[in-house]
């Protein structure tokens, strides 16, 4: 099954379901994603800070080689790191990330947080991370217009087809939306249940933003993290609110969850490591939640974030 696509503003059409990057070993990341292209998946979700982009590109190469896919089928997201927010280091570093890929263009290249480290050269420490190397949090002054100015130019140069942007709040979106010459296609947040984000995920698509979840399942992202908020919340997938929505319908809570997404027009990009599970996650737009399900879903909603840089013991208090 390949997923459906919704259009973005940039008229580029984008999965629905994509596969998440983040936390894929490195020496199963190139079989993965193969797999995964073999399972009916298009769209790859990667960043730089998930140090896995060269062998995710081996992947790639190898499934259009074996003649699986074209290019043009598949629809390759990476994202901007902190470290690289200064207009001149832009260019630079997308430039590098795409020869990681051994692609020639990003579908989407999004500003992965709205926070801007001190440059690290990629010959000295890639990815760089948030720490400096005697383990400081060192900021640079690039505003977010520095920054999307150089990313417009990505787009001039047809190194990405689309820009985004991820954990940004409403009020910088506003702000961005003033200036922007080219508008984010997509933004990118943490959504699930426990944190859905009404007022941000209304706004950002009635201005004509397609929201992309991640981490639609919830502290069990973060239980490998040994979170302690993760540790401390009952699972998503055991929720009775989740579990009898999922008896009644034939399908897993997993699946629940991801449709709770796409049938709001919402993208998911979940990870799996696991062959059945990954099959699973694609078929998530097949069958239909009525709205009274959806709504008792929307009602777990408690505002619990776990993607917060505080929460790992960063000082940059951006949510
Ligand atoms: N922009 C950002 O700041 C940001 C932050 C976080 C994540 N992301 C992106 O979003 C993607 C997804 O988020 P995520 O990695 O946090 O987590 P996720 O996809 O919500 O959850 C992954 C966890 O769920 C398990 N799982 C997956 N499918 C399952 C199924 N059908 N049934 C039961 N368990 C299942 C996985 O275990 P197995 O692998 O064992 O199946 C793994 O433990 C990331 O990979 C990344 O691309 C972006």
């Amino acid at each position: 099954m390949v997923a459906p696509t919704v259009t973005l503003n940039s008229g580029f059409e984008m999965p629905l379901v994509g596969f998440g990057l983040w936390k894929v070993n490195n020496d199963t990341c190139a079989d993965q994603i193969y797999n995964a292209i073999k399972a009916g998946y298009r769209c790859f979700d990667g960043a730089c800070d998930y140090g896995n982009e060269v062998e995710a590109g081996q992947g790639v190469a190898r499934a259009i080689k074996d003649g699986l896919v074209k290019r043009e089928e598949l629809f390759i997201v990476s994202k901007l790191w902190n470290s690289f927010h200064d207009g001149d280091k832009v260019g630079p570093i997308c430039r590098k990330q795409l020869a990681d890929w051994g692609v020639d263009y990003f579908d989407l290249y999004i500003v992965h947080f709205p926070i801007a480290l001190k440059y690290v050269d990629p010959a000295v420490r890639y990815p760089p991370g948030w720490m400096s190397a005697d383990d400081k949090l060192e900021l640079s002054t690039a505003s977010i217009r520095e920054t999307w100015t150089a990313m417009e130019s990505l787009v001039d140069q047809k190194l990405a087809h689309s820009i985004g942007v991820s954990n940004f709040s409403a009020q910088l979106l506003m702000d961005l939306l003033r200036y922007a010459r080219v508008r984010p296609a997509t933004l990118q947040i943490e959504h699930h249940p426990y944190l859905t984000q009404k007022r941000l995920v209304d706004y950002a698509q009635k201005e004509g933003l397609t929201v992309t979840a991640y981490s639609s399942f919830g502290p069990l992202s973060f239980l490998e993290l040994n979170l302690k908020d993760a540790q401390d919340t009952p699972l998503l997938f055991e929720h009775a609110a989740v579990t009898a929505i999922a008896q009644k319908h034939g399908r897993t809570p997993a699946q629940v969850l991801l449709r709770w997404a796409t049938q709001r027009k919402i993208a998911v990009i979940p990870k799996s490591n696991n062959p059945t599970r990954l099959a699973q996650n694609l078929q998530v737009t097949d069958f239909e939640l009525d709205a009274a399900e959806i709504d008792s879903i929307s009602a777990l909603d408690k505002g619990l974030r776990f993607n917060d840089p505080l929460a790992y013991g960063l000082y940059v208090p951006i949510f």
